[in-house]
């Protein structure tokens, strides 16, 4: 057996771990082990949490947790927590977040809040005969569950209602109860899929127990129980407005309008061409995730469902709208969002506490709204650089600090290679050639 395969690894303790890892897959075992070591946590109560979200866990992976502050919606300021590792995000958030607290602020309201699950079964027989049989017992199927939502409806939740869909044109037998629920200010995954698996259990042994099916139609084979992470019903809008001239107070109005035209038809390719489309949400999901993150919600979920939500039409597209109307300005950006403020991550993970403390403890629907206005904040600042001065000039100087911190650079270097490369072109070659010059041209004048 290859020295790369191990059973019983779970079982190791978690210096065990780092030293089978080390001895096997590094050169370098002991500074390795004194780099992974490193990232644990001062604190051995916080480390077993963090070790509790996850297996296998042999160390912490650090990211970096910023803010975006000044931003305004719906009248309220907040300093907005963000987790990323691409440099310009947050300042693009914050720049966005500065320049419409200018104009008003952002709004944001959220239109629905209804979650879905699934439970996918296949069923030989007469379609109008299952059919008729789910809508008589509906209520009585709903009773048998009803003991696992006496919590979620104390809190104003629950089922909100269900139907049977059928697939067999598609898939032989194939059968859908699709439930849709409330999950109030929960994500909701866990209420939901323990409702959605004593669902199937009592709908297959209500169908075995009822003597108007044949003995065959009695064979219910559940497939699967699951939550849909597709909420194009859970969704929230963000907007900003103003007026033409407002857009840049040292233009024109006939400048302001050209720039306001130009955003338009930005906005409109991304509607047009599915390439662009997926670079368009991703900015905004440079902003969505970030917090998302930040809050302890399930970032996987939230873009699996966007990107879904951006292609319900057949053709994946833009998910923010611009109109330039009547000397108006408007942008906006409607967004399927399903996360929560409370279970989960977001009460546990030590730092997403604090992020959700920081936003005033809002609930389920205020953080769809702040998560929604950092998303439209980013894809507004992306696309007024692209469509005016081009993205590089701003990402060139935050690589320019990276490439700089990377070759361990000194202030008075760091200071006169960004003066050096104001005005022209970043790379890293021309960085560490310049920055060479610069460390001879000083050894010289020390030697
Ligand atoms: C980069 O992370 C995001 C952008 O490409 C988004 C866009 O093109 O709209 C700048």
């Amino acid at each position: 057996m290859s020295k790369k395969t191990i059973s019983g690894f779970s079982k190791l303790s978690k210096r065990g771990k780092i030293k089978w890892i080390v001895e096997n897959f590094f050169k370098d075992p002991e500074a390795v082990t004194k780099e992974l070591t490193s990232y644990w946590h001062g604190n051995a109560a916080q480390q077993k949490v963090l070790d509790g979200f996850s297996e296998n866990t042999i160390s912490n992976f650090p990211m970096p947790y910023g803010v975006a502050p000044n931003v305004v919606i719906n009248g309220k300021t907040y300093c907005v927590p963000m987790v990323i590792e691409e440099s310009s995000v947050v300042a693009a958030a914050s720049s966005a977040a500065k320049y419409w607290m200018n104009r008003g602020g952002f709004k944001a309201e959220v239109l629905s809040t209804t979650k879905v699950g699934q439970v996918h079964f296949v069923w030989k027989g007469d379609h109008q005969k299952i059919n008729t049989f789910f809508e008589a017992t509906k209520s009585e199927l709903l009773k048998d569950v009803a003991h696992l939502s006496e919590r979620m409806e104390s809190r104003g939740g629950g089922v909100r209602g269900m139907e049977l869909l059928d697939f067999t044109a598609q898939q032989d037998g194939y059968y859908q109860i699709k439930v849709y629920f409330e999950t109030c200010d929960s994500m909701g995954a866990n209420f939901i899929n323990s409702i959605l698996e004593a669902l199937s259990t009592t709908w297959s042994s209500r169908i075995k127990g009822n003597d108007s099916f044949s003995e065959e139609e009695k064979e219910v084979e559940i497939v699967m129980s699951i939550l849909s992470n597709y909420t194009p019903d859970c969704i929230v809008r963000a907007s900003v407005s103003c007026s033409i001239a407002e857009l840049d107070p040292k233009m024109t109005k006939e400048e302001c309008r050209a720039l306001a035209k130009r955003f338009e038809t930005a906005v409109k390719i991304a509607h047009i061409d599915p390439y662009r489309a997926a670079t368009h949400n991703k900015g905004i999901y440079n902003g969505v995730d970030a917090v998302v993150l930040a809050t302890g919600n399930d970032f996987r979920a939230i873009e699996a469902c966007g990107h879904a939500y951006a292609a319900r039409s057949g053709s994946y597209s833009s998910l923010s709208y611009c109109e330039v109307k009547d000397d108006q300005f408007h942008f906006w950006l409607d967004l399927p969002l399903a996360v929560g403020t409370v279970g989960g991550l977001t009460s546990l993970h030590p730092i997403a506490k604090r992020s959700l403390d920081m936003l005033g403890n809002p609930n389920a629907e205020e953080l769809m709204e702040v998560i929604a206005t950092i998303g439209l904040a980013q894809n507004f600042a992306a696309l007024k650089s692209l469509v005016t001065t081009g993205i590089q000039k701003g990402h060139m100087k935050m690589h320019l600090l990276n490439i700089l911190n990377h070759l361990e650079a000194s202030e008075k270097e760091v200071e006169q290679t960004v003066a050096y490369f104001k005005e022209k072109a970043v790379s890293f070659s021309g960085v560490r050639t310049f920055l060479d010059q610069l460390r001879g041209v000083q050894k010289a004048v020390s030697s």
